[in-house]
């Protein structure tokens, strides 16, 4: 299986996941690119999915449906199968709460599409104020091999490395990651993520030693998560 990633919007990405003769669409907002991409690549387009329903994600979705005939999954039905199968295989599929009730992240073949629970340099937004739930979601992406290629749902990366720079200023990591940033090719690495996304260094000493500074709480995990979620 394989990924294309498609710009729509400000900022948005959508993909496609696809094998030799089927594809899946994720939060498809760049419908004219996707049809084109899977015409010419003689693909079926069989799912439409999302990662979570905010309205920029979806804006796709009935577009697609109609041109192709492609069947609608909701993000709490794909959790509740565990996965959306794909000529044979299964694209892993994992209930991911927090930025919204109903995030979930699609797994293939070492690659994660995580939609809005996390960027490329900052977790996603806690929109259901629910900390706890964010950080236990966000644990459990870091539970992949360090190599997992994360595709996220916007890009903001030029933003999330100056806010990365306000939290820690002498991180080398974060300029070394901007010089590898390619707008037409939205990814990282679970280990590009440890080293330059202040939100994933909780952990980390010299994270928690900033936190310190500024006088926010860092007795356990979840403190020092909320306090840094709280500077960015
Ligand atoms: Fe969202």
């Amino acid at each position: 299986m394989n990924i294309q990633q498609f710009r729509y919007g400000a900022d948005n990405l959508a993909y496609v996941i696809y094998g030799n003769k089927e594809a899946v669409a994720v939060d498809p907002g760049a419908v004219n690119d996707i049809l084109s991409f899977v015409r010419d690549r003689g693909l079926s387009l069989e799912y439409v999915v999302n990662t979570h329903t905010h309205p920029d994600h979806t804006t796709g979705n009935q577009k697609l449906m109609d041109k192709t005939g492609a069947e609608y999954i909701e993000p709490k039905q794909l959790a509740q199968n565990q996965g959306l199968p794909l000529e044979g295989e299964t694209i892993k599929v994992y209930a991911t709460p927090g930025h919204t009730r109903d995030s979930v992240v699609f797994h293939f073949n070492g690659a994660l599409v995580t939609g809005d629970t996390l960027f490329v340099g900052k977790a996603g937004k806690c929109m259901t104020g629910d900390f706890n739930a964010l950080l236990e979601s966000l644990k459990f992406l870091m539970s992949f091999p360090e190599d997992t290629v994360i595709y996220p749902g916007h890009d903001y990366v030029e933003e999330y490395m100056d806010t990365a720079k306000t939290v820690e200023p002498d991180n080398p990591a974060i300029n070394d990651f901007l010089k590898k940033y390619f707008p037409d090719h939205v990814v990282s690495t679970l280990a590009d993520e440890y080293q330059m996304n202040p939100t994933l260094r909780f952990n980390r000493p010299e994270l928690i030693e900033k936190l310190k500074e500024r006088g926010l709480s860092v007795e356990t995990e979840l403190d020092r998560f909320r306090s840094v979620m709280w500077i960015v």
